[in-house]
């Protein structure tokens, strides 16, 4: 007996090593962490168990029965991050180059479907060579079974992927089901056809680091949501991260303990110019108004016109949307459109109330933006406010223009709580060129056309340039000053935390995509 147990220890002790000390060191000097290391980083001390360590593979073809390995390259269990359970996968690259084979595949399934009856998170560490190439249809079969169960637990659990190595073909479609993606600089890839086929199929000369790395997702594609320096600086963003996020669609995010005290940030009022065309960093309201250091931006250098990220205030854990007057004046546009409509989605699927900081001039004029379907994309914008259930809330820092007002979180799409600083602009546009259109008659009999364009721009610009015609009509409940916006939304969020919407009954909406 005491043999078994000492044999089935040298086992599990010879499956910690994964595919070999050689393998190991090349992922070290690669700068990676194996696996394990990773697993063992994220989660708390000693919180670890893991699942299906003595699984292999089933494969006879190639000689494949010869070459077995403890856990068939992916470590699953559950742990806890400070104190939550979540649920983990790690792909070992050290075992056949972490490719997937079928029972690979169930391995990963078993945690998803566990972690959606028990209703905790999942976290995905992918680092692989995709399908097993010596495993075929069984392989792409094992992919499809984690693909559905993505869209199974979508929107029930949160799901984060973190690509710590290549991810490529068809294996980059279960990340980009999942809720956030974050990928390591330099060592991560992300593609459906490598440089290979690429050159084969259009003749482009380019290499992985640029059709698909952590820098291109993060700027050009969107399709990675945060980048991270390292492995590690990796696995610390995954948990910050987390902590906004509640353990599924039922629970509201914890609320940490707050101080009273710092409600009045008289910084907020030095931040937007008088002149209306200076621009501002928008990042300065936001910091003024959270708590502390609280704030964690995602999809920072995508999409620049608009800022979106989670932060604290007062404890609770909000989302925020907000237009950013530093980047082409924060007008909307087609990707600005789909990131903030993504996120304002993930929020409201998981309880998460919503900040939305609007200085929006209107939408980007162009031929690119229309033929790239300005239309459809906006649509996803104005459509995810407007069946948002959670708490929402709308400060006008400065402009809120055309189409573009109706957009960003309007009373008249549900918003529960809008306020707008003094110096707000609610308009149909701009006041010279509303007084171009409207005075045209006038201005053209005038003997000085431009004095008289001048007048009317200033005649316009009194009427319409303020917040207070929409603050009569019930459309801004109320005009408060930058300073007090701190205290005025912990106060509105602490009010609105019972807010409870039944929709319709409906199999689901037909969001415009
Ligand atoms: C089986 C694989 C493998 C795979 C790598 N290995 N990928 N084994 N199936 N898909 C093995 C290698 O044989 C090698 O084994 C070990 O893993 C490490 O691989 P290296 O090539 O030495 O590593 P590296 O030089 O770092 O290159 C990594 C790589 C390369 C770029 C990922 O291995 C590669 O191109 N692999 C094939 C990728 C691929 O085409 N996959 C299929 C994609 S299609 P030894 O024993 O020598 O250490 C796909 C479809 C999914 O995934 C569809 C879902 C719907």
């Amino acid at each position: 007996m005491t043999t078994k147990i000492n044999k089935l220890k040298e086992r599990v002790q010879e499956a910690k090593l994964g595919g070999g000390q050689k393998r190991i060191d090349r992922q070290h000097q690669q700068g990676k962490l194996t696996a394990r290391e990773r697993v063992e980083y994220l989660l708390d001390e000693g919180s670890f168990e893991e699942m299906g360590i003595l699984v292999t593979h089933r494969t006879t073809d190639f000689g494949m029965e010869k070459q077995q390995f403890f856990g068939d390259g992916v470590v699953t269990g559950y742990g806890t991050i400070d104190g939550r359970l979540v649920y983990i996968f790690a792909q070992d690259f050290t075992v056949f180059g972490g490719s997937l084979s079928e029972t690979h595949a169930e391995k990963i399934c078993k945690v998803m479907d566990m972690a959606v009856k028990v209703g905790a998170p999942v976290i995905g560490l992918n680092d692989s060579g995709g399908a097993r190439i010596q495993e075929g249809v069984r392989s792409l079969g094992g992919y499809a079974d984690i693909f559905y169960r993505n869209v199974q637990a979508s929107g029930v659990i949160p799901q984060i992927s973190a690509i710590m190595g290549p991810c490529a073909g068809g294996a980059v479609y279960s990340p980009a089901m999942t809720d956030f993606t974050i990928m390591v600089e330099n060592t991560s890839y992300m593609f459906v056809t490598g440089p290979n086929v690429v050159k084969t199929v259009t003749n482009e000369e380019v290499t992985a680091e640029e059709l698909g790395g952590a820098n291109t997702h993060a700027t050009k594609s969107g399709v990675t949501h945060l980048t991270s320096e390292n492995d590690v600086q990796c696995l610390e963003d995954i948990k910050t991260l987390l902590s906004f996020m509640p353990q599924n669609n039922q629970e509201l995010t914890k609320q940490l303990a707050y101080d009273l005290g710092d409600e009045y940030r008289q910084e907020l009022s030095d931040i937007v110019p008088e002149n209306p065309n200076k621009p501002y960093d928008m990042r300065k309201v936001i910091d003024g108004i959270v708590d502390r250091d609280s704030f964690f931006e995602i999809h920072k250098d995508y999409a620049e016109n608009i800022v979106v990220g989670f932060a604290r205030l007062a404890g609770r854990s909000i989302g925020i949307v907000a237009n950013q007057p530093m980047s082409l004046a924060g007008v909307l546009g087609v990707q600005s459109s789909k990131k903030a409509a993504r996120f304002t989605r993930f929020c409201d699927c998981f309880n998460i109330p919503l900040l939305v900081l609007v200085d929006v001039p209107g939408f980007l004029p162009g031929t690119d933006q229309e033929w790239n379907a300005i239309i459809t994309n906006g649509a996803k914008l104005l459509y995810a406010f407007s069946e948002a259930t959670v708490p929402r809330i709308s400060v006008i820092t400065r402009k809120a223009y055309g189409g573009a007002y109706d957009v960003m979180n309007s009373k008249h799409i549900g918003a529960d709580m809008n306020f707008a600083w003094p110096n707000a602009e609610i308009a149909v546009m701009g006041a010279k060129g509303a007084s171009e259109i409207i005075f045209k008659k006038e201005i053209a009999e005038a003997e000085d056309h431009d004095a008289k364009l001048a007048e009317k721009e200033a005649e316009y610009a009194k009427k319409f340039a303020n917040p207070y015609r929409a603050a009569r009509r019930g459309f801004i409940d109320e005009v408060i000053l930058p300073e007090e916006t701190r205290r005025k939304l912990i106060k509105a969020f602490a009010m609105l935390e019972g807010k409870k919407i039944d929709g319709p009954k409906r199999k689901h909406g037909n969001i415009p995509l």
